[in-house]
């Protein structure tokens, strides 16, 4: 289990120089718009492999009219202490983040920091995941796949990537048949992979928002379903090259391929009855945090990782249901919580031993 005990930050967004203490569970960030919550948070999230909560260009995360960035932190890892270090190395003008652990950079290191820390997300633009695209659901939905199965981006990296490379042979003079046929197979079966995680996933989601429902007198009873009219589960190989080699013409002209789990969406069913997006902003607020809820349970329970929470604006618009989700959660776990809102009132109804800090104000 990762515990964050301090960060600081050299010209890394708006701040030059910051530095600040955590909790070991509860950790409230409040300010002015502006003052630097998002960014802290970000600035947590990229500990861990990727491009953090914001999916930025490394570029943007150095202050305005500066050369690099420096993270440094301590993080607990099972009791014990690492130093991290973060920051940025450009060759060829191009600009890649390091990471190094007590000062070490092998990938033996990454690998285990990677095993070790693991992030919940809650963003402001999460309260509209039903009206969003389908993209958006799919990357919310492969976020939570990610969380317990690190190698999956690259798994939807490599599917990405012969998607491109068929087009391209398509779109080419000289059609060559058997790369063509090769970099099909591969797409379908890549394809089928990651559709099968989506589906267990939300297989899994769906058995623990059951459970959750009964233990804790929800309002809703959640399905989440994948929604796709090629990728009907049961699909075969056979059957989805097929389809892949029926559309060759089609997908010349169109540009891209016209199914695959890069076409899927994923869709909510409440109470067995109409789909989440016909709920109100609020209600699909709680919707949402009930699903992080089911995807903690999941985390903590089966896969034994104990995730750090960076819930960015939960503060506002919060009616009772939607506090009781989330006191449940700061109740239930014992984990380390990030949660940002402009007022320090906002969190009155938190009673467990929180931390306050003004952004504003350090
Ligand atoms: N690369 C950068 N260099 C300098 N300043 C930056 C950089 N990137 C972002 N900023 C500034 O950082 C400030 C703080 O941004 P942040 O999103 O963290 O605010 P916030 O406290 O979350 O505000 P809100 O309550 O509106 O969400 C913004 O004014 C933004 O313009
Ligand atoms: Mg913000």
């Amino acid at each position: 289990m990762a515990i964050i005990k301090n960060i600081e930050f050299s010209n890394f967004r708006n701040f030059n120089n910051f530095q600040i203490s955590f909790n070991d569970k509860l950790n409230i960030l409040f300010g002015d718009n502006g003052c630097g919550k998002t960014n802290i948070l970000e600035g947590i999230s990229l500990i861990a492999k990727g491009r953090g909560i914001r999916n930025s260009s490394i570029s943007n995360l150095i202050k305005k009219g500066e050369d690099n960035f420096l993270i440094k932190n301590c993080l607990e890892i099972n009791k014990n202490n690492f130093d991290i270090q973060i920051f940025t190395e450009t060759k060829n003008a191009k600009s890649k983040k390091i990471i190094k652990i007590n000062d070490d950079v092998s990938k033996e290191s990454l690998d285990f920091l990677n095993k070790s820390i693991s992030y919940l997300l809650f963003l402001p633009e999460m309260e509209r995941l039903f009206q969003a695209s389908p993209s958006y659901r799919r990357n919310f939905i492969d976020r939570l796949i990610f969380s317990s199965k690190n190698n999956y981006n690259q798994l939807i990296n490599k599917y990405k990537k012969t998607l491109i490379e068929r087009i391209k042979i398509l779109q080419g003079n000289n059609v060559d048949d058997d790369w063509l046929n090769h970099i099909e197979n591969e797409i379908s079966l890549l394809g089928l992979e990651i559709n099968h995680l989506r589906i267990s996933q939300l297989s899994l989601l769906n058995s623990e928002l059951h459970t959750l429902k009964k233990d804790h007198n929800f309002q809703y009873d959640v399905v989440l379903k994948i929604k796709d009219s090629s990728l009907q589960s049961g699909i075969t190989h056979e059957k989805y090259l097929s389809i892949l080699q029926n559309s060759r013409v089609f997908d010349k002209q169109y540009g891209g391929t016209k199914i695959g789990p890069h076409r899927s969406d994923i869709i909510s069913i409440i109470n067995n009855d109409f789909e989440a997006s016909l709920l109100s902003t609020g209600q699909q607020k709680a919707v949402v945090l009930m699903i992080l809820l089911a995807q903690c349970n999941f985390l903590v329970n089966k896969k034994n990782i104990n995730p750090i929470f960076l819930f960015d604006e939960i503060g506002s618009h919060l009616d009772s249901q939607n506090r009781q989700i989330l006191l449940d959660m700061i109740n239930r776990f014992d984990i380390q919580f990030f949660l940002t809102g402009t007022e320090k009132n906002l969190f009155s109804f938190v009673s467990t031993n929180a931390q306050f800090y003004n952004i504003t104000d350090l």
